[in-house]
């Protein structure tokens, strides 16, 4: 695939727009002002389609497909609003919560969170599927952050700033299904890791209350995200 070959006979909404062939749908929809929801994406990190809210319906095609990791092909044509695309998302947000102990009243990240804004904007009122109610713990081990995992999604968005922005690559997730959980080096505690950095990097990227900052007021826990395109490409440059 040439990266800059021109697609022109794609349309998002009805609209017809141009991009190029190395693009994403949702690279193309954010570029035209459509809005898609996404959480595991991120501007700036390598995209891994693990959270499926991105997901868009594609004419000619039975299966939702995630925007964040489709690229864009001559005559595509793709939904991203429908009924049935509403419904999806709302139910994947709803298996997000009943998943670990999301309680918003009582995170350190109430108002500040992803998953919480998406949910009100996506209008989910209440939880369909019966809560699993994990046992899982709070790792309090670093000197100034901490790890939750009562409200970790499992986004990877900390494995991968601390790999490809960072170069630490002190994150990664052990297990599978629901026994999944984010470790840091050889699942040592986090505070006494030998590669972390104490960066900050992974608090900042976190959708959720999972990573914080110790010590932080519910008011001063907004995430600061938009270095990371910045720092992604002036690590190209550097190369
Ligand atoms: S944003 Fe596309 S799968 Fe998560």
């Amino acid at each position: 695939m040439n990266p800059q070959a021109q697609v022109t006979t794609l349309k998002i909404d009805e609209r017809e727009m141009g991009a190029h062939a190395d693009q994403t749908i949702l690279d193309v929809a954010r570029e035209n002002g459509i809005a898609i929801p996404t959480l595991c994406h991120l501007e700036g990190l390598s995209e891994v389609g693990a959270c499926r809210l991105c997901l868009v319906e594609i004419k000619g095609s039975n299966k939702l497909q995630p925007a964040c990791v489709t690229r864009v092909r001559e005559g595509m044509e793709v939904v991203t609003q429908s009924e049935r695309l509403q419904r999806y998302r709302r139910q994947i947000l709803e298996l997000f919560f009943s998943e670990r102990n999301h309680i918003c009243s009582v995170c350190v990240v109430n108002g500040n969170c992803e998953l919480q804004t998406l949910a009100t904007t996506l209008g989910m009122d209440h939880v369909h599927f019966s809560y699993l109610y994990p046992n899982v713990p709070v790792d309090a081990s670093h000197e100034w952050f901490g790890l939750d995992h009562n409200r970790c999604i499992l986004c990877t968005r900390c494995v991968r700033v601390c790999a490809e922005i960072e170069g630490a690559h002190t994150w990664d997730i052990r297990g599978h299904g629901i026994e999944s959980r984010a470790f840091t080096d050889f699942n040592q505690a986090w505070g006494e890791s030998e590669t972390c950095t104490s960066c900050g990097k992974c608090v900042n990227v976190c959708p959720t209350g999972a990573l914080f900052r110790k010590g932080k007021a519910v008011g001063e826990m907004a995430k600061q995200i938009g270095f990371l395109p910045y720092l992604r490409t002036m690590r190209e440059e550097l190369k």
